[in-house]
């Protein structure tokens, strides 16, 4: 099997002092690590998205809490930094699944330990999610089987996840098979993850690829180019609702109306079993300020009113199946996603 070329390590690494994060508001432009050393610094590294993608703002905030403890053990350190960083960010849930189960080793350990029974459950997350991005690259390429042209949006590599990432890696593996003539890449506007980002980790991975508009993804699809409609996910709902990247649920409406598979890879840490219904999942509201520039430049008339949501519900009926490291829930009923939490809990 073909080795990444994005390591996993790419997107963060702990040196033991410090977590050392490329800077994803930079890319691809210009690779440059940040240094973190707080809870604070963490959590405006994920809020402005230099640190992004649901599984990695998992992981992070897990680093943040320990780096935290390290300059204070005490509970009132532990109580201020579990709260800024799983506020962060509201609707990827892989951060509060995170930082729970951190604060929860951490409080368990007596006060000159918690730094280190924090790092430990940091190392242990980490680790879940490079195996499970692994679980979810076979298992997604062995659903695809055959797929030649597959269309991808927002991010979901090597950036966004541990390992080799989610969707990104069920593709990855898909052309390490041989099977892969070529990807479509929705730009992803208004912040442009899949111009900026996916395009970087594609060249770099040697995978063919194509650049769209978001708004001619759908066209595409129904010219029949497309086989597959693969995306991540920030939120599954215990019903299958899927919440992720604004633009999904319009792929997904897409993909039905040409009867192409609608699949989305997660590891089972982005499902709510708590969350009965897309309709209960918050929906990041960002700076509509974003919405008005393009990389950074104006591009509507100013203080033009607008609207930033980040993310949309893609309803269960409308994707084929949800790819995770214990299985493959299709179709997407609350029985199939009820089946995957045994293995998770
Ligand atoms: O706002 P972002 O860039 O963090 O959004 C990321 C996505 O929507 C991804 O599809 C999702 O987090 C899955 S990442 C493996």
């Amino acid at each position: 099997m073909r080795q990444p070329q994005v390591p996993s390590s790419a997107a963060l690494v702990f040196d033991g002092a410090e977590l050392l994060a490329l800077d994803q508001r930079e890319l691809p432009w210009r690779e440059r690590r940040l240094s973190l050393r707080t809870a604070d610094e963490v959590a405006d590294a994920i809020r402005r998205l230099s640190i992004r993608g649901a599984p990695l703002i998992g992981v992070a905030a897990a680093y943040g809490i320990a780096l935290e403890l390290m300059r204070d053990s005490s509970e009132h350190a532990l109580d201020r930094a579990c709260q800024t960083l799983r506020s962060a960010r509201p609707t990827a849930v892989n951060l509060a699944h995170a930082v729970d189960r951190v604060r929860a080793a951490a409080a368990a350990a007596p006060g000159p330990e918690m730094a280190a029974a924090a790092l430990a459950e940091a190392r242990a997350i980490l680790g879940e999610e490079e195996a499970a991005s692994d679980a979810i690259a076979t298992a997604g390429a062995n659903l695809l089987t055959g797929a030649r042209t597959v269309l991808t949006h927002c991010n979901t590599g090597a950036l966004a996840a541990p390992g080799r990432g989610t969707a990104l890696a069920v593709i990855a593996e898909l052309a390490s098979l041989g099977q892969l003539e070529r990807v479509i890449v929705t730009e992803t506007r208004p912040l442009l993850q899949g111009a900026r980002l996916t395009t970087y980790e594609l060249a770099r991975l040697s995978i063919p690829y194509e650049l769209v508009v978001d708004a001619a993804a759908p066209g595409v699809i129904a010219g029949g180019g497309v086989d597959a409609v693969i995306v991540g996910c920030d939120r599954v709902a215990a019903n299958g609702d899927v919440a992720n990247k604004v633009g999904t649920y319009g792929l997904a409406l897409a993909a039905g109306a040409s009867e192409i598979p609608m699949i989305v890879a997660g590891p089972t840490s982005t499902i709510d079993f708590d969350c009965p219904a897309g309709t209960e999942i918050v929906i990041e509201e960002r700076d509509p300020d974003e919405v008005r520039r393009a990389a950074g430049v104006p591009i509507a008339v100013q203080d033009t009113p607008s609207r930033n949501p980040a993310f949309d519900i893609t309803p269960a009926a409308l994707v084929t199946a949800l790819v995770t490291e214990y299985g493959v829930a299709q179709p997407v009923t609350p029985e199939t996603i009820a089946a995957l939490a045994g293995p998770r809990r």
